[in-house]
């Protein structure tokens, strides 16, 4: 069955195999090189951004989820309770990553859609922003699916990757 879980114990081997598939693209928002050192310093990390605690300037609180399929790690979202200046203008309330040997198998839908449940459920938001490069076709089919509304495309500094910058929203 697939489902969000918290980060947890349980899926540790399955998560550091997939972060193994990672080597030569970032891995992002899953914290690679804490987790495959110090797994429990990496889940005491996770806790601490969730409850906003000792957080660095800039950052607001985010919750961490990790697709399961069976007893496998699929694929990751970062939630961030709340919009900064910063991710106003890129990254919004959502980053997702699934593991490069499950993509192009609707893992990447289903895990929006799951993520959007949950927010809805746990979370007084009524609307969530989600960004994305323009040319990162996977991803805005994925934000389409999930209700995705453009807002505009824009060019940031913020923007690592020195490209002009979808910015969408989804009612909740
Ligand atoms: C973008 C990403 C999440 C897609 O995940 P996924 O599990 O492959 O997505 P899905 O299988 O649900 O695919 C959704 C649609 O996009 C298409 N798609 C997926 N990757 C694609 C790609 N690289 N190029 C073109 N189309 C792509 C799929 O074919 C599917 O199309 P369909 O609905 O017409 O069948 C995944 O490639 C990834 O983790 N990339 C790196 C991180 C990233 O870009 N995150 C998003 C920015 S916040």
């Amino acid at each position: 069955m697939l489902r969000l879980v918290k980060p947890t114990y349980k899926y540790r081997k399955s998560f550091l195999a997939a972060l193994e598939e990672f080597k030569d693209v970032p891995a992002g928002i899953f914290d690679g090189d804490l987790a495959r050192t110090n797994f429990k310093a990496y889940l005491t990390r996770v806790k601490n951004y969730e409850t906003g605690t000792n957080l660095s300037k800039g950052l607001v609180p985010a919750s961490t989820f990790w697709l399961i399929d069976g007893n496998e790690f699929i694929g990751g979202v970062s939630f961030r309770h709340r919009l900064n200046k910063k991710l106003k203008e890129y990254g919004g309330h959502i980053g997702y990553s699934i593991r490069p040997s499950k993509r192009k198998k609707g893992y990447g839908t289903k895990m929006l859609a799951l993520t959007l449940k949950r927010i809805k459920k746990d979370f007084a938001l009524n609307k969530v922003m989600v960004s994305c490069d323009n040319d990162n076709a996977g991803s805005q089919k994925i934000i389409q699916a999930n209700g995705g509304v453009l807002q505009d495309v824009i060019n940031t500094k913020y923007n690592p990757h020195n490209k002009p910058l979808m910015r969408w929203w989804i009612n909740l």
